[in-house]
């Protein structure tokens, strides 16, 4: 099988690639003068395929598209999303609005689809593909338990979030707490207040993803204000948005530990093992 990586997840399929015991396919990116994506396999010979290609962009999406394109011969193709962007718009919530992860599921012809803990899993319904979401919150639990933390508590900051921060907490034998988020706009979000015991406690908030570190932020105010010792900040997607970082260390955080779905300079957890043993298992 070839594994193809995509412009955003050349170091996760790499690694995936290398626990396959092969070695990923070169491939060329690069733009043209009036800025469309141009993109090339440097491989034509004929074997089913996994493309592997996060979409935190537009350009990425493109990309992704074009690579299934040019796979159009492969007998089989899979095709893995291990961060799909859009899918926080999984339903109409004003009117006149689309279903974006809709559309763009839609437009992904594969003959199986893989997501990673995909921010809704009805998403799944809409690929034209068998379609499976991958759960990493095994893997966060087991960097949790590396980590040599005091009393630790595991809290999920809504009720998003919650099965992650369970599967890890049962995982791991860490108890969970939640807390209540109400969003006003995309970068502002308040805390509901809640005792929770966190007095001298090193916390782990776990999300699915961060995004403008709004959530986090108010988060780790609010536990900090109770007392709280050291407290990290994990989720699946570090998708980090513009001062996502500074607004985490602003608030107080100890560090940001995050998969590299997306890849930063964050992402220390690999979810490399648990797409290659899935790809084993086909
Ligand atoms: C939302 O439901 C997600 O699970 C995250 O809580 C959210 O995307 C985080 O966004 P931000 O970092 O912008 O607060």
């Amino acid at each position: 099988m070839k594994i193809i990586a995509g412009p955003a997840s050349q170091l996760l399929a790499s690694k995936v690639a290398q626990q396959l015991n092969t070695p990923p396919t070169i491939c060329d990116y690069k733009r043209f003068p009036d800025g469309e994506l141009y993109t090339r396999i440097r491989d034509d010979s004929i074997d089913d395929v996994t493309i592997i290609q996060s979409t935190p962009t537009d350009g990425d999406y493109i990309a992704l598209l074009q690579l299934i394109d040019a796979c159009e011969e492969a007998p089989t193709i899979n095709v893995v999303i291990p961060y799909m962007g859009y899918a926080r718009q999984d339903k109409v919530f004003n009117q006149g609005e689309p279903v974006s992860a809709r559309a763009i599921a839609r437009t992904i012809n594969a003959d199986r689809v893989f997501t990673v803990n995909i921010h809704e899993k009805s998403i799944l319904e809409h690929f034209n593909a068998d379609s499976f979401d991958l759960d990493a919150s095994h893997l966060i639990g087991n960097h949790i338990r590396s980590m040599n933390l005091t009393d630790p508590l595991i809290i999920s900051p809504d009720a998003g979030a919650l099965e992650i921060a369970k599967s890890a907490s049962a995982d791991i034998g860490i108890p969970y707490e939640q807390l209540e988020k109400t969003r006003h706009s995309g970068e502002s979000v308040t805390i509901a207040e809640k005792e929770i015991d966190v007095s001298g406690r090193d916390l782990i908030l776990l999300d699915d993803m961060i995004a403008t570190g709004g959530t986090m932020a108010e988060s780790i105010r609010m536990l900090k204000e109770q007392g709280a010792a050291d407290i990290y900040v994990a989720c699946i997607h570090p998708v980090l948005a513009r001062n996502a970082v500074v607004r985490l260390y602003n608030a107080g955080v100890k560090e940001i530990i995050s998969t590299d779905t997306l890849e930063k300079p964050q992402s220390s957890i690999s979810v490399a093992p648990l797409i290659a043993d899935t790809l084993k298992s086909l």
